[in-house]
Order: C-alpha cells, then structure tokens, then sequence
C-alpha cells in the first residue's frame, strides 16, 4: 500500500513506469510553474516533479509540505533533463499524479544534510533526527554488515553464539562497575559486567569449546573519544588451544572483514611484537605502523660532550622525519617544542637536528656539538639530507611517552597516516603484572585469569614483575581493537596468581569461589579474545569518535540527553530498595 520501490533504487531502464513512494521531504524548491520535491528514505533520494499547467491543484498542495513531512505519492517515471549524476537516481524524476500526507512535521532544530548546521549536543537531543542524515545511516550500515559477516566467519568455524547475564557481580576489567540495587534481596546490589569473561571461561568447562558472543559491556570510566560506559565487544572464547591458536583463528576473522567491508586483501601473516619491544620502539603498545619512524636510544652517541642536559639524562630517544627539513622555519620548530612541553606530553624541551640538503647540519645545541658529531647523530638515526631529528630526553617513561606523542604529531603533520592504508599488528609478551604506586601492590595488567609463560614460571615468587603473559592486544592503525589470553586453567595456580595480587584466601574466595570451584571439575586449557565492535566499526567509518557509529551514545558527562538518564528516581522506588539518598 505505501510503496512499489524505495526512494533509492529506481533508474532510467525503470521509465514510464507507474509507483509508489513514501518518505520524507528532504527539500521543497518552487521554480515558478514547476515545484521539485527531494523525497529521501534510508535508501536514498528520488526527485518528485509537480507542474502547475497540468495539475494545479496537486502542485499548489505540493508547495505548502514543509521539511520532512511524511508523504506518499503515487506517479510516472520519467527522463530527468538535468541529470545528477552524484546520486543513484540521479537520471530519473516522479511526474505525481496523487500526494498524500501521511503526518506533518515541524521545522526540525537543525538541517538533515550531510553537512548540518546543528551542534553536537542539539544533535544529540534530537539523535532520531540526526541518524536521518546520511553519515550516520552509512555509519550503522557499516555496523550492521559488521555484525552480520563477524556471525557468518564465525558461524561457519562451528562457533556458537551463546548470551550471559546481564545482572551478575563485579568482574576485574580494571574500571569501575555500574551497581542495580536488588529489591528481593535488600541491601545487596548486582554489578553490570564490564565483560562477560568469567562466564566465558565457565562456559569452557561446560565443554561449549567455542563461543562467541556480540556483547553489551558496561563501565564507569571516565569517557574519550574512544570510550563509551556501555559498548559492544566481539567477545571469544576457545577451548583445546594454545596463544597461536587464538591469533590465527581471529586473525582469519579479521582478514574476513577488511575484505568484505573495505575491500582489502591482507597479504602473510600480522606482525606479532613484543610488547618490551613496541615500548622502546613506539613508546607505546598500541603503535601506529601506517608509517616507520621509530624512536632510537641515542644516548651512547650524544653523551659526553658538557651538554648538561643530556649528560646527566637516565634517557635520550630520536626519531627521524623523512625529508621536510626544509619545511621546519624557526617558527614551526618552536610550535614543535611548544606541543611537547604541554603538561599532557610533558617533555622540558626538544633538541633538533636539520640534516640540510648540503650535507651540513644546523641544530639547536650547536655550541655543544661540532658537525662530525652531529654527522654521528644522524648515521645512528639513518638521516639524510633534508631529514629533521628531533630528540627527547629525560626520564625514560616520560621521554618514551613524548616521543611516542611527537612520533603521531610529525605523522600527521607529514600526512603519513593515510585512512585508506591498514596496518594490523598483534602486541605480544605483555607483563603480566603491573606495580601500582598508590596501593602499593601488584595488579593484574590483562585481568587476574590471564595465564603467565610456562618459562617465566619461576620468577613468579622471585621477580613477578619481569613475568610475561600469555596475552595479546590486536592494534590496527594506533587503536587497541582487541585483547585477550591464554587462561589459568589450573586451581592452584590461580590461588598463586590471586595471593600475588594481594588478595586473601577469604577474598579470593568470596569474588571468585565460583570459579576456582568450577576449575575442581575438569576445566579444559582454554583462553579468547575480545574486540571493541565500536572502535573497529569506527575505524572502517573513518570516525573520530565511536559516538558516531553507535545508535544512541551517550554524551561526554555520561548522559544520554535525549531520554534525560540518568535522573532521579521517586522516593517510593528508593523506599522499595530499602535505599536513602545522602
Ligand atoms: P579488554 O578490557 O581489553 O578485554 O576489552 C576488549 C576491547 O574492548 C574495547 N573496549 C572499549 N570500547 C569502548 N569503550 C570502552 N569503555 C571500552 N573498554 C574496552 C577495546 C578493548 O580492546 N575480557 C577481556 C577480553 C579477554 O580477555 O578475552 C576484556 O574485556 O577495543
């Protein structure tokens, strides 16, 4: 009844053909005896035509439907004059015969285009308005075929898709729970999963060996681009296998995407780096390999000469920016040393170094250093005419973490980081403690079920901080997509891995009892995966943000703005919960 065909698929071999359409007006344009009507689903646009010689009343009615109105019209297709030949039916035009209205509506806040003139919070109020706008429809469409072809892959693997509760109790992911008092049992509370991961392990000793779910996960952290306080993970979990196992099952998977959604064939295998290694290289563990650049310890080569600074730095790190020498004036060398002494970055300064395309060499420590030292500098980092050196020293966390900022500031200053370009990696060999300052005791860096290297063992009683994991993350183009581990499968283990963590036996206990018991009766070797669905959908999109490949995200402060959550409740509710607000 409301439609024959969608307002994006009809084309020049569909003429002299009578349909039906229904959507919504996108414009309105009244050209003297002819009005043109954009008429726009979610599949695109058609051109309606009403002319005021031939039908006037159904033209003047035509006139007066404002933006989106929801209509329907019956007509002809016809040759479009002035073909448009950015859009599918750009060659094609409706001659209407009959108009109806199916609802008014009022002057929306902000266009429907996909340029708007609306801002993000009004956008976000009004989000059913603005996820009629092309960007956002091609964002869930992008999602949605993810979803389908991460079913599909796995699917075929004999994967099963297998859901856990969303009321259960705090899981260790390291951020904060979100808590749901419980009314039958006052006075206690549920916690929302961060991840499903103790049920995925618990569904390992039930002998399902392979799951997999797409999963809601919740937690309160403080919130970023790439950070929601309830997102969807890809959530994985095998049984019978060992860490190359995983990585080539998912790494199939991830194969399987680039080529479905993006079109990009992955040629061998993804480079698997240590996790020591993508720190002392990248100064952090999730590099950005669309482009080299890596960062080099150059301290043998620039101490010893009364440079003060250096010589009395624990650390001194260079990177080496190809060929754009010539384009650092003094000016922009100075917005350089600005960016890193941000207290986010937190470098004192930065030395540099212009190879020039003469073979000589200008610095900012000339007085220190003659041109043969600075030839020296510039064969440890590989320079040639016309490369600019830039150096960092310091503390040696500090110095790493600015040059890992300095090493993305030059690549996108250099347009190294091509958005058509994929460079997927596995960081391997994480620690797998961390030592926390503040509570003066060691935390789990990937969770406390993640399984250390067979061969580090025995430092586990006498340096547990030079233990390795049996954990992986897969980064693609700087995100962290993914990450998982092998597991404790072993009771007695996981008791050693829990007394480490400081926990008490009583403690332990009482938050994992369930599955330290569950182990007693058969747990299999198992371990899994799990990826940020948001982060990779928005990374295919091209997105800065993942609010912008999720339906209804929430806004910075944690709100969502449209329904007003959270609020409050009423105190008969609160009096139910047997809960007082102070
Ligand atoms: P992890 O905590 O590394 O592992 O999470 C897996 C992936 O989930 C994504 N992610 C997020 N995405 C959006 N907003 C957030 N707040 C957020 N937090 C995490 C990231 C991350 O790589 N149970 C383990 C997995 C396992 O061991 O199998 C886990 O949750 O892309």
């Amino acid at each position: 009844m409301y439609r024959t065909h969608n307002c994006g698929e009809l084309k020049i071999l569909d003429a002299n053909k009578q349909v039906t359409l229904s959507g919504w007006v996108q414009t309105n344009r009244n050209l003297g005896g002819m009005t043109f009507i954009d008429l726009r689903d979610r599949y695109g646009i058609t051109q309606l035509v009403f002319n005021l010689d031939t039908n006037e009343e159904l033209c003047n009615n035509a006139r007066k439907l404002g933006r989106e109105y929801v209509v329907k019209i019956t007509g002809t297709v016809a040759e479009r004059s002035n073909k448009n030949k950015k859009i599918p039916t750009g060659e094609i035009e409706i001659i209407v015969s009959e108009l109806d209205i199916l609802n008014k509506s009022e002057t929306p806040p902000f266009t429907i285009e996909d340029e708007t003139d609306g801002g993000e919070e009004l956008r976000m109020k009004y989000r059913y308005l603005d996820l009629r706008r092309n960007p956002l429809r091609k964002a869930l469409e992008i999602r949605h075929k993810m979803v389908s072809e991460v079913r599909r892959y796995l699917d075929e693997q004999s994967f099963f898709d297998i859901e856990t509760p969303v009321l259960i109790k705090s899981t260790p992911e390291g951020a904060r729970d979100f808590i749901v008092p419980s009314r039958m049992n006052a006075g206690s509370f549920y916690a929302l999963p961060q991840s499903p991961q103790v049920f995925k392990q618990l569904l390992m000793v039930a002998g399902y060996d392979k799951y997999f779910q797409i999963v809601k996960c919740f937690r309160d952290e403080d919130l970023r681009a790439d950070r929601q306080p309830e997102f969807t993970q890809i959530d994985c979990e095998m049984s019978f296998v060992e860490q190359d196992d995983i990585l080539n099952t998912f790494e199939g998977l991830a194969k399987h995407l680039f080529k479905e959604l993006k079109g990009v064939e992955i040629e061998g295998d993804f480079i698997q780096m240590p996790y020591a290694e993508a720190m002392e290289s990248y100064g952090n563990d999730k590099p950005d390999l669309r482009f080299d650049m890596k960062i080099n310890d150059i301290s043998e080569t620039v101490k010893g000469n009364n440079f003060k600074v250096f010589d009395e730095a624990e650390y001194i790190g260079g990177i080496c920016a190809t060929n754009c020498a010539s384009d650092y004036s003094r000016k922009k060398l100075d917005k350089l040393i600005k960016f890193v002494q941000k207290p986010q970055i937190g470098a004192k300064g930065l030395v540099y170094v212009k190879c020039n395309a003469d073979g000589t060499y200008k610095s900012s420590v000339d007085k220190f250093y003659s041109q043969d030292d600075l030839k020296q500098w510039a064969e440890k980092l590989d320079a040639k005419p016309n490369d600019l050196i830039l150096v960092i020293s310091g503390d040696k966390v500090q110095s790493l973490k600015a040059l890992s900022e300095l090493r993305l500031e030059m690549g996108r200053t250099l347009n190294l980081m091509d958005n058509n370009k994929f460079a997927p990696l596995w960081i391997v060999d994480f620690p797998l403690l961390e030592w926390d300052e503040e509570t003066e005791r060691y935390h789990a860096m990937h969770h406390p079920f993640t399984s250390p290297k067979k061969e580090d063992f025995e430092l586990l009683e006498t340096s547990p901080e030079k233990v390795r994991a049996n954990a992986y993350d897969l980064v693609i183009n700087g995100v962290e997509i993914g990450g998982g581990s092998i597991r404790i499968h072993d009771s007695k283990l996981q008791a050693t891995m829990f007394k480490l963590l400081g926990f008490t036996k009583e403690e332990a206990q009482e938050q994992f009892g369930f599955l330290m018991n569950a182990f007693k009766y058969g747990a299999p070797p198992h371990g899994g995966v799990a990826f940020g669905l948001d982060r990779w959908v928005a990374l295919f999109n091209n997105s800065e943000s993942i609010k912008e490949v999720i339906a209804f995200p929430k806004n910075n402060s944690g709100r969502d703005v449209m329904i007003d959550s959270p609020s409050s409740v009423d105190t008969a509710q609160l009096d139910e919960l047997k809960l007082k607000l102070v």
